[in-house]
């Protein structure tokens, strides 16, 4: 495979260590993005949490088919948390899924203990086979991972004419990898959206959320889950969606944060720049512009 368009060495000869969070799941890190997979605070938490409760998926489990696509499969966390919460309420649901993942060796280094045994028989079948064939069919599962990289794999799904109920967003955080946080990225995947569809992100900065207005979609936050909280962490996330579904309003403070320099979106027109091109560019744009600076917006709401 091509590794031209990422412009970055990747992780391939890593072995993953696994990393201890803090609710007591595991974690790699890769150095080639200078970043943990998850959140310190709960590997698996944050795969409940910001993804498979932020998209509904308790609720729509009531239905009899559910369509998923996992952007930035990893460890699978994602796709297993869904799975785990789709069959706890309806364990005769009918899931399709998608993954999206770069590195095949990120799957793989999951399903070795003590990764594997925090998810139930099932999802644990589903994760090996994932990792070992790229496809995983059960009588209530069809799923495929596509390996390569995400701006090109979501043709295949878009060609497919498959469209999802829940999209869980997982890149590398925008500095680090912002080929997947530009407006055109957005749009490509939202086309894999299905109307009252909800697409999940643990990320809350400005050039993420403007990035998905400018892709046609309404944006909602997910609030702390506990009070008080510190201040410079006002969220647990976004969610996108179409137009009509009902999402948590974002703060005065979030919205006037989207009116900064910040909530400048990363651009890739052609779908294949480095990020050292997309960062430069974005760069340029911000110098530019004439808005509020974000160090003035902090300031005002007393962010530290
Ligand atoms: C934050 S981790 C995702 C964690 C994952 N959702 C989980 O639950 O384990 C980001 C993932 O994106 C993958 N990645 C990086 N660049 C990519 C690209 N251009 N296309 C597809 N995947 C990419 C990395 O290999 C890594 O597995």
């Amino acid at each position: 495979m091509d590794s031209g368009n990422l412009n970055i060495s990747m992780d391939r000869s890593t072995s993953w260590i696994p990393q201890p969070t803090e609710d007591g799941s595991f974690t790699f890190f890769s150095e080639t993005f200078g970043e943990t997979f998850h959140s310190t605070e709960g590997a698996r938490a944050e795969a409940f949490v910001k993804f498979a409760k932020a998209t509904d998926l308790p609720e729509k489990a009531a239905r009899d088919r559910l369509y998923l696509l996992d952007v930035c499969y990893g460890l699978g966390y994602n796709t297993a948390a869904a799975l785990e919460t789709v069959w706890a309420v309806n364990p005769d649901c009918q899931v399709q899924l998608y993954g999206l993942e770069w590195d095949a060796t990120v799957p793989q280094g999951a399903i070795v203990p003590p990764l594997l045994q925090s998810w139930s028989p099932d999802v644990q079948t589903v994760l090996k086979s994932l990792a070992e064939n790229h496809i995983c069919q059960t009588e209530r599962l069809q799923a495929q991972l596509l390996i390569g990289d995400a701006r090109q794999t979501i043709d295949q799904v878009i060609q497919s004419g498959f469209t999802a109920d829940a999209i869980f967003f997982d890149p590398f955080s925008p500095r680090r990898c912002p080929q997947l946080w530009t407006v055109e990225f957005f749009r490509q995947v939202v086309r894999c959206l299905v109307q009252d569809g909800k697409l999940a992100t643990y990320s809350r900065s400005a050039c993420v959320r403007s990035a998905m207005l400018e892709a046609g979609l309404t944006i909602g936050t997910i609030p702390m889950s506990s009070d008080p909280h510190p201040t410079h962490e006002w969220s647990q996330g976004t969610i996108a969606a179409w137009t009509g579904t009902a999402l948590q309003t974002l703060t005065q403070m979030e919205q006037e944060h989207l009116r900064t320099r910040a909530a400048i979106p990363y651009r890739d027109p052609t779908l294949t720049d480095s990020a050292e091109v997309i960062l430069a560019r974005h760069q340029e744009e911000q110098k530019t512009c004439n808005r509020e600076s974000t160090s003035s917006w902090r300031r005002r709401w007393r962010i530290t």
